[in-house]
């Protein structure tokens, strides 16, 4: 299966779990390419896609969301997954986990998941520092590539099967 992951990402911590995801799926047969989503203008020769995106001040990314509103009829049509990937407090968590809630079910995707990340303070601007003051005392590497590797792969296991469905359906 041709699968499009496209992950929103400023500080390349969501695009490396974008990227393990990718990898699984290569791994597992699948033709899996990694984008940035204002790269992506349409999901022609695509059988699946993941979108994933950083969250910056509880929500996802201008980019995730820009490619969710220009390709939402595409995206709904495919076997889809959701990711978003943070340091949230429980409150700003839970804001992020009803906002994949939400777009997963205007989507009909078939699963989401919000990912621990990477905070870096020395690579953030002044801007960022301020912005980010909430979840600063969160600084380090806090993504779990076991578990994300484990989605990826159950990722996998439905594409496969989307697969076998379908050449059965065309046999
Ligand atoms: C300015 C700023 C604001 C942030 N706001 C949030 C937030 O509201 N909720 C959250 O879970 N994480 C927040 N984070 C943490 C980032 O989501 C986390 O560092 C993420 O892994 C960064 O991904 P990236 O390297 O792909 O950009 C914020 C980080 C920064 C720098």
């Amino acid at each position: 299966m041709n699968v499009l992951v496209a992950v929103a990402s400023r500080h390349g911590a969501t695009w490396e779990i974008g990227a393990a995801i990718t990898s699984v799926l290569a791994a597992r047969g699948h033709r899996a390419d990694l984008q940035e989503p204002a790269q992506v203008s349409t999901l022609a020769g695509y059988d699946a896609a993941v979108v994933g995106s950083a969250v910056y001040l509880t929500s996802l990314l201008p980019d995730a969301r820009d490619l969710v509103e220009r390709l939402g009829t595409e995206l709904a049509a495919r076997p889809l997954w959701l990711f978003a990937s943070g340091l949230a407090s429980p409150t700003s968590g839970a804001r992020t986990t009803s906002e994949l809630a939400a777009l997963g079910e205007r989507l009909g995707a078939r699963d989401n998941r919000l990912f621990r990340g990477r905070l870096e303070r020395a690579g953030l601007s002044f801007a960022e520092r301020v912005a980010a003051a909430g979840v600063l005392n969160r600084e380090g590497d806090h993504r779990d590539f076991s578990a994300i590797e484990r989605w990826a792969s159950t990722i996998a296991d439905e594409l496969e099967q989307v697969r076998v469905e379908r050449a059965r359906a065309t046999a």
